[in-house]
């Protein structure tokens, strides 16, 4: 009995003591820390103020662009009739579900060669799925990646055609445009070499808000202190930013993946200038080879409607805050905000209504020069489609 009043008596001091100590506390102490240092607040944090963003968000490509692997979410995707790769009669790749996790094994001859589990997913799955494993503190791609144009299993882009490979490195650099955060140590490995070192425990998954409107922890801050504030302080405001910093906060993921990064992207924030973190894209720009994957910045900035106008940005076509993938007819609306009237001649006229459909005239879908993907028992490489961001008059084909 005396022991029990004691344990009363301390747990009464205790909340007494955490009440005072609450009170003492400001709004800042109360926020979760964030790996990335404490500018930051963390996307839960948004949401709470942001609750109409909150539904929009989580079905965004951003976010989605990258997770960890979740079996139940994997196995909607892994049907029985299409679980396996063949290279040919004596080798293939299968997809498994064992005790610890769905994996992806080599087989040599019917014998099991060769085992990765299924660790962490880039893409959202609009087009492909591509997967990660770790070995300590290395990622790896796995052999096989999903495409949503043939809903099955082909050879992940670039990897080769007659045999399975497991020894594909991820770097820090895919998950500079495909999520929020990694730890990354370099290791001088020898005189001649340095390797990369990612912490997996810290990654930061999907594109946050914070990667677009920059570290957010002193406007939370101070609209917690101040509820009754309605004009947004201590964030950079996106509309009284000139063109070339507007373009430059999406050109961080979308000006090609053949430019050379100085520093890390991570920290790049609205206002800053993009050219202080890559070096210049010779390959693209001198060879003509801009690819319409994941350069949309360069294929819009060579196209008349970016030239001859003053305004146009990516924000003149999308807001990332909206879901109208596949809607065409509100796309074309955004043309005409700038095109009240076109000259067509009777021959394209003649195709119908043009007004809810500028788009596939206008910016077709192409064929990617660098990811194209192996299926099995095709001789050739299937196309990787995306919509051209250079508008242009294109032949008509229809
Ligand atoms: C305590 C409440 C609160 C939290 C938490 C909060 N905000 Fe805000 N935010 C506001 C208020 C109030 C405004 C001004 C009214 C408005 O535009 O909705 C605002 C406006 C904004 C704007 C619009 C700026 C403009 O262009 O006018 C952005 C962007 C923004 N917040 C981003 C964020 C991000 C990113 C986070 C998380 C790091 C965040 N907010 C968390 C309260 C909050
Ligand atoms: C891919 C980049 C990107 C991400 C991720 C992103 N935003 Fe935005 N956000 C923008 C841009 C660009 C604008 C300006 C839109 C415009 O002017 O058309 C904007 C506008 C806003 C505004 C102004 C009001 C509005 O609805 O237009 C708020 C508030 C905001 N964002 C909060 C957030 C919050 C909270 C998150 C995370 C839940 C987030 N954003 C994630 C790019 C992004
Ligand atoms: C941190 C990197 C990053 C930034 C910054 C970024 N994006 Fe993206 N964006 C991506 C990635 C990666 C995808 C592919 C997502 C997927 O489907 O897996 C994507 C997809 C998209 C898509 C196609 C999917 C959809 O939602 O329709 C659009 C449009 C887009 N981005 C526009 C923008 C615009 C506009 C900005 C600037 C306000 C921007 N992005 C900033 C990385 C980024
Ligand atoms: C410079 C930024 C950048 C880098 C680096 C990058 N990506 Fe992407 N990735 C994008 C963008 C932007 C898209 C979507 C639009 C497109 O394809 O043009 C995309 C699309 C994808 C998709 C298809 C998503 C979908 O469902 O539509 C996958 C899968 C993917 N990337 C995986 C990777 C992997 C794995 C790496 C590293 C080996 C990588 N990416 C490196 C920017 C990048
Ligand atoms: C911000 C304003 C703006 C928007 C939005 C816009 N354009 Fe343009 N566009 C222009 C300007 C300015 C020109 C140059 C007109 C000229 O030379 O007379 C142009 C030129 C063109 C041309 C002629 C191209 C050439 O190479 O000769 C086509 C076709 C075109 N736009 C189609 C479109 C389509 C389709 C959309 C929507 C997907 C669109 N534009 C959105 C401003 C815009
Ligand atoms: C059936 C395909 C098709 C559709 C749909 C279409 N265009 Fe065109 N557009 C063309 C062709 C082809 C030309 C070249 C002139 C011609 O032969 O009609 C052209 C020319 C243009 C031009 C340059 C001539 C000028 O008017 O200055 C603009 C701008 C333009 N289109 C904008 C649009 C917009 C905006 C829409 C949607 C409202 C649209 N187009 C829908 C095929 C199309
Ligand atoms: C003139 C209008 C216009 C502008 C400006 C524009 N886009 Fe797009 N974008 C589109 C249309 C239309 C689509 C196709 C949407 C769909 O099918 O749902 C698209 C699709 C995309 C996709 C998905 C790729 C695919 O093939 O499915 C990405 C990523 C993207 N845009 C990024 C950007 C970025 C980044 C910018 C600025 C550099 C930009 N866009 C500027 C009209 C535009």
């Amino acid at each position: 009995m005396k022991g029990a009043k004691r344990i009363l008596f301390i747990l009464g001091a205790l909340a007494v003591v955490i009440l005072i100590l609450s009170r003492c506390m400001n709004a800042a102490d109360k926020l979760p820390p964030d790996i990335r240092g404490e500018a930051y607040a963390g996307a839960a944090t948004c949401v709470k103020c942001h609750k109409d963003l909150a539904q929009s968000f989580a079905h965004n490509a951003h976010v989605l662009t990258s997770k960890p692997v979740v079996d139940a979410a994997l196995l909607k995707i892994f049907s029985p009739d299409s679980n396996r790769f063949l290279f040919d009669e004596h080798q293939k790749v299968v997809i498994e579900k064992r005790d610890s996790g769905i994996f992806q094994v080599a087989y040599q001859n019917n014998k099991a060669v060769r085992a990765q589990k299924f660790d962490i997913q880039f893409g959202s799955g609009e087009k492909a799925y591509t997967y990660g494993y770790w070995i300590g503190n290395k990622l790896y791609e796995l052999p096989l990646s999903y495409f949503s144009a043939i809903q099955n299993w082909a050879i992940s882009p670039g990897f080769p055609k007659n045999t399975f490979y497991y020894d594909r490195a991820i770097t820090s650099r895919c998950l500079e445009c495909h999520a929020s955060y990694v730890d990354v140590k370099i290791k001088q490995e020898s005189a001649f070499s340095k390797e990369e070192q990612m912490e997996k425990g810290s990654v930061i998954y999907g594109i946050d808000c914070e990667r677009c409107h920059g570290p957010g922890k002193q406007h939370v801050v101070f609209h917690m202190e101040n509820p009754e504030e309605k004009t947004a302080k201590f964030i950079s405001i996106f509309k009284t930013l000139s063109r070339k910093q507007k373009m430059d906060v999406c050109g961080v993921c979308h000006s090609g993946n053949t430019l050379v990064a100085q520093r890390s992207v991570f920290v790049f924030k609205p206002g800053d200038d993009l050219d202080a973190y890559y070096s210049q894209d010779f390959v693209g720009f001198g060879g003509g080879g801009i690819d319409v994957h994941g350069n949309q910045s360069a294929m819009l900035k060579g196209s008349n409607c970016y030239q001859k106008s003053e305004t146009m940005t990516c924000q003149s076509c999308h807001s990332t805050h909206e879901n109208i993938k596949g809607n065409l007819a509100i796309y074309s609306q955004r043309c005409i905000n700038c095109h009240q009237t076109t000259r067509h001649s009777q021959a394209t006229l003649a195709k119908g209504s043009l007004t809810s459909n500028c788009i596939d005239c206008h910016m077709p879908k192409e064929s990617s020069k660098l990811i194209s993907f192996q299926q099995a028992g095709k001789d050739h490489l299937s196309a990787y489609m995306l919509r051209s961001h250079h508008i242009a008059i294109y032949p008509v084909i229809k």
